[in-house]
């Protein structure tokens, strides 16, 4: 099968890209393909115009093909493309540096650049044990992730994670990991709206495995406030609060992987601001600049940031870590624009006002065949439909590809479809999503 290239109008073929967290065959077999996109749509390469109520993977929280950060991209690859960032620095990074702390928890203002949620992951991972090596507990290595947990697939992040599928081929590439118990609990908590009642005693687990490992031993824990790649898990009421409690008394750093919930997705900059619980490290991506440009960052609490670079003899490389692109000027053009077009236009308040609209819309749902849960925060939805027997899995993916048939974009993990539509979502939009996953659950077995 070949296909055209729009923009050059070359015929293509689709056997080379090796296509990530794909079924190549099947994929290719029947492509689903995405050739333009504006606001809060994309359009295929026919012409079809179709919903986006991901945001794209969770990312493109301002709606797409923005004019401000568009320009400002082009602006920047006509000015400089590439500047080294080791040992060398320039202007445009610093002001994108300055654009993220200043939406950062008080107290982080410090920022490291990466380009991916998975570099996120790993490199918070270093600079916990960095920073415990400073302060001259260099025993402190073992990392306490979560079941369900995603933090990308470097091998930090692989392995702190918790979706045994992405870990099986790859088991103990590093050592000192373990896990707490994911928090969902369907039989306590099904069609909650917002935070579940039930499961603060799951934040107990992290205390059971700091005491069985001894807190020497212990360098961090990292958890996603609000876990969303494997399938929308809402945070119980008091859990992030216990977990902070925690680390505090065992002087365990707390990470949370906000590469979802960063930039507006919980109707505040963070989810440690919407929780009001604030990390020893903050790992974001994504949103960062509006995915136009790869980009990821970790944001670190001031005196993490001192300990590891006062703590360093004058002239040497405090933090042997980096990456060619970290703070790329053409990501770092397109995450200053981004950051301003969310201040301007108040997106983080607008998805904190739309969230009503948007839970009331998506509980609508119950009753509709196949759904035994529905869960929502901020501008995200999870809608849990039960497998079918002997073939997990399955009925999500029908549902994704009748809705995108049917002209709207929805995520599925297994059976859970994920709903996080960007920030400047319309109620009219909302409606438009919610009965097109009606209509597609009502057609399929
Ligand atoms: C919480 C979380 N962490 C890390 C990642 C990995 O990000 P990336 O795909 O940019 O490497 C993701 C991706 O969805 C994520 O949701």
């Amino acid at each position: 099968m070949k296909l055209e290239n729009p923009l050059t109008g070359s015929m293509v073929s689709l056997d080379e890209w090796w296509m990530p967290f794909t079924a190549n065959r099947q994929f290719k077999a029947a492509p689903r393909l995405l050739a333009k996109a504006e606001g809060m749509y994309y359009w295929t390469p026919d012409g079809r115009q179709v919903l986006d109520g991901t945001a794209g993977l969770w990312c493109v929280n301002a709606g797409h093909n923005r004019k401000p950060i568009v320009e400002a991209v082009q602006r920047q690859a006509a000015t400089m493309d590439y500047a080294p960032p080791f040992n060398l620095g320039h202007p445009v990074a610093f002001e994108a540096a300055t654009a993220v702390a200043a939406v950062a928890p008080e107290g982080m203002k410090r920022v490291f650049f990466t380009n991916s949620g998975s570099e996120s992951a790993d490199t918070s991972i270093k600079i916990a044990l960095a920073y415990h090596r400073a302060r001259g507990e260099a025993s402190r290595r073992i990392i306490i992730g979560r079941e369900r947990g995603y933090h990308g697939v470097n091998i930090g992040g692989t392995m702190a994670g918790g979706i045994p599928g992405n870990r099986k081929a790859f088991p103990a590439l590093m050592a000192g990991v373990d896990h707490m118990r994911a928090t969902h609990d369907l039989a306590r908590n099904s069609f909650s709206r917002g935070q579940p009642a039930h499961g603060v005693e799951f934040a107990d687990d992290l205390e059971k495995l700091i005491l069985f490992h001894d807190a020497s031993n212990v360098a961090a824990v990292i958890v996603e406030p609000m876990a969303g790649s494997a399938g929308v898990l809402i945070p119980p009421t008091g859990y992030l609060e216990k977990l902070r409690a925690i680390c505090d008394k065992y002087g365990v750093l707390l990470i949370f992987d906000e590469v979802i919930t960063g930039f507006g997705r919980l109707g505040a900059p963070f989810a440690a601001q919407r929780f009001n619980v604030k990390p020893d490290l903050l790992n974001c991506a994504k949103a960062i600049n509006n995915a136009a440009v790869p980009m990821g960052a970790v944001i670190v609490r001031n005196e993490i940031f001192d300990a590891i670079v006062d703590g360093a003899p004058e002239g040497q490389i405090e933090f042997l870590h980096g990456y060619t692109y970290s703070g790329h000027p053409l990501a770092c053009a397109a995450a200053i624009a981004t950051q301003k077009l969310f201040a301007e236009e108040k997106l983080f308040d607008r998805a904190r006002a739309m969230e009503p609209v948007f839970e009331a819309a998506l509980h609508s749902l119950k009753g509709t065949r196949h759904v035994i849960d529905i869960r929502n925060l901020g501008l995200v939805g999870g809608i849990e439909l039960e497998p079918r027997p002997g073939a997990p899995g399955r009925r999500g993916l029908e549902a994704h590809v009748k809705c995108f048939e049917a002209g709207a974009l929805v995520r599925f993990t297994g059976d859970i479809l994920a709903l996080s539509p960007p920030l400047i979502v319309e109620k009219d939009q909302i409606e438009r999503l919610l009965d097109t996953i009606r209509n597609a659950l009502q057609a399929i077995e």
